[in-house]
């Protein structure tokens, strides 16, 4: 029997998500030195698309020349001929049915110098991640600390960014303040020690992105969605919480629902797992602050789990199933039996040959 819930519609402001099965955001690294994906890394979003996800999220687009690359082979969306190669893109995206949504990305400290075409590295707080670069084996660097100069420059990142997004026709924009990135450095006490405006209490770590949300929105037209990213985890320095308390999460969640956004995108490692010693999850945690619309995500893999995860959330996202399986929702629809796919098989999304 179909549920009601997982193949049912979705409004967000006038946008109808035919489903409630959307793709996450996923780096794929193909980009050469124009900052524009491979054709076939393009086609895979269409592709997901066509085989029935109701809204295709990009890779993370990096959001300036400056100090925003964290990865070799990132895209940008701040030249014309960047915004020409996606537009057809959008489109093909939008005519199998499906909204069409940027992540815009700043790496902040989690940076690869060398990709930077200004060579620069910078943070809230001038805070070296812990661990070694998984991609090059090496140490990470020591951020410099950002200015109110560095600040107004990349929101202006940020801004200009999401008006490529907009000129290439995406229905909608995505913030990305998860995963211990440049945004998540400043909410997060962790690795912000600043003491000035943007450091401090959890309304002043939360003021950088509270700049960039209001910078965004009044630059790009009404009618287009903009939704924010949040987890609790990050990429490198894995063992800690990004945020000190429940409260502290449920502060934030609370402060974005004042945000002239859309939607929250809830990341997770595994969206079942209890946060912060409570009995309840991330999505349970922001659901009981906000109305915005949740997406959730992490370790959804088969029907049993996306309809669990659609408990305390409005949109299930899927990262891994969705890469590695070009036929996901249709299985999932017929309820076959899936395994979660393991990180280590996420790989794949860097080859360069096509993917299904
Ligand atoms: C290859 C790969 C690239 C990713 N790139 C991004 C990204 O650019 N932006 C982002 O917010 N999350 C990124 N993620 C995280 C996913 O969006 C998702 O949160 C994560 O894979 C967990 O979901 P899953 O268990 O369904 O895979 C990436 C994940 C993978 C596997």
């Amino acid at each position: 029997m179909e549920n009601a819930n997982l193949f049912s519609p979705f409004e967000i402001k006038g946008r109808r998500l035919k489903n409630r099965i959307g793709l996450a955001p996923m780096t794929r690294m193909s980009s050469s030195a124009d900052g524009i994906p491979r054709q076939d890394v393009l086609d895979f979003l269409v592709r997901r698309a066509k085989n029935g996800v109701s809204i295709i999220n990009t890779e993370g687009i990096v959001t300036d020349y400056e100090s925003a690359q964290g990865y070799p082979g990132q895209s940008r969306m701040l030249t014309q001929k960047q915004i020409d190669a996606w537009t057809p893109v959008v489109k093909a995206i939008q005519a199998e049915g499906a909204v069409a949504v940027m992540q815009m990305f700043h790496c902040g400290r989690m940076a690869w110098p060398e990709v930077n075409p200004a060579n620069r590295v910078i943070a809230p707080s001038p805070m070296a991640v812990r661990q070694i670069n998984p991609v090059t084996g090496t140490s990470y660097p020591i951020p410099s600390a950002m200015s109110w100069f560095d600040i107004d420059h990349v929101i202006n990142g940020f801004v200009e960014t999401a008006k490529g997004g907009v000129v290439a026709g995406f229905d909608g924009i995505e913030i990305q303040g998860a995963h211990g990135y440049l945004i998540s450095q400043f909410l997060s006490s962790y690795s912000n020690q600043r003491t000035d405006r943007y450091g401090g209490s959890v309304e002043n770590r939360y003021f950088f992105i509270h700049r960039i949300i209001n910078a965004v929105r009044s630059a790009i037209p009404e009618d287009v969605l903009l939704f924010v990213r949040i987890s609790d985890w990050g990429v490198a320095d894995m063992e800690v919480s990004l945020f000190g308390s429940r409260e502290e999460f449920q502060e934030i969640i609370g402060y974005l629902s004042n945000e002239p956004i859309d939607a929250v995108s809830v990341s997770t490692y595994d969206y079942s797992q209890k946060a912060f010693g409570t009995d309840r999850t991330m999505a349970r945690l922001a659901r009981e602050i906000t109305d915005l619309p949740i997406m959730i995500c992490g370790a959804v893999h088969d029907r049993a789990t996306a309809e669990d995860a659609l408990k305390d959330a409005d949109i299930v996202l899927s990262g891994k199933s969705l890469l590695l399986n070009p036929d996901w929702v249709k299985d999932i629809r017929e309820n076959k039996r899936l395994n979660r796919y393991k990180s280590s098989e996420a790989g794949i999304a860097y080859t360069p040959e096509p993917l299904p």
